[in-house]
């Protein structure tokens, strides 16, 4: 009889946004192996243009690829907004997963009809999200806030950095005064932002994540039994990757270390 080899899902964002993912798959789906790829070299994606999106993320999930993945998961709404589909088109075999803006959630729970998105300029901008807005809220309010460098600040660990809370108070506060009663996370680096946004908002308004439900659908498409434990993680990067380790318990996420398979690498994606 011969055995499958274990499925591996490759996760990659532009730097460390992308672990908030990581960090639900390994709740959701413990039995896979999983590689988590930061493009730290080339952070922040939001001010880049659709064209230099496009070739990093093609960079990265053939880095993946040939690192053994069976699974991608664009662990960026950015990424996803300007590339997923030009990532599929070169690898119809592999099934990719990408992460959107909860606009479906928060349409579906706002009691109010006002909806705010924090996202990058990149995604602010894209069509896909347009799109996404078009399909899921049409009889909604819809904000949509470029949070420029919040991204920057949460590589840098500043999880309270006071350019995003004066943003934060000058943008969004005032929103939520006139009814906002949903705030979607539009990029995963401001999963990690959570707490302090909740406290600036308190109490007025919900946060709307969607690493949860990236994961599950991960889970499915890989093929991975999720009931039983034992799969590893690898971390890479494309610089400085022994950073990766100690960000972990930076960003919460702490419990991650025992399943490492080993000391942080580099990931050549060119
Ligand atoms: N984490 C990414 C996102 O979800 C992008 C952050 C960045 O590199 O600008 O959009």
């Amino acid at each position: 009889m011969t055995t499958q080899p274990k499925p591996t899902i490759g996760v990659f964002d532009s730097g460390l946004g992308g672990l908030s993912v990581l960090g639900a798959l390994a709740a959701e789906c413990p039995s896979a192996n999983l590689i988590y790829a930061a493009d730290t070299a080339h952070v922040p994606y939001g001010n880049k243009t659709p064209d230099q999106i496009r070739a990093r993320v093609l960079a990265m999930g053939q880095a993946l690829i040939n690192q053994g993945c069976t699974t991608l998961v664009v662990a960026c709404n950015t990424a996803t907004a300007e590339a997923i589909e030009a990532l599929r088109a070169t690898h119809p075999n592999i099934p990719i997963v990408g992460v959107e803006p909860g606009i479906k959630p928060a349409a579906l729970n706002t009691q109010t009809g006002k909806i705010a998105v924090l996202a990058t300029a990149a995604t602010a901008k894209s069509q896909r999200l347009a799109q996404l807005i078009a399909r899921h809220a049409p009889h909604r309010v819809v904000h949509v806030i470029p949070c420029h460098g919040w991204a920057t600040e949460v590589e840098a660990l500043n999880l309270e950095a006071p350019t995003i809370i004066a943003e934060a108070r000058e943008k969004l506060l005032p929103l939520i005064d006139a009814g906002v009663d949903q705030v979607v996370l539009g990029c995963t680096h401001y999963d990690f932002l959570a707490p302090t946004l909740s406290r600036l908002i308190g109490g007025k308004a919900q946060l709307v994540g969607v690493a949860g439900a990236v994961a599950r659908q991960a889970c499915k498409v890989s093929g991975c039994d999720s009931l039983t434990g034992n799969g590893t993680i690898r971390l890479m990067s494309t610089m400085n990757p022994v950073r990766l380790p100690h960000t972990l318990s930076a960003l919460g996420l702490g419990d991650l270390v025992e399943s490492l398979a080993g000391p942080p690498q580099s990931l050549a994606a060119d």
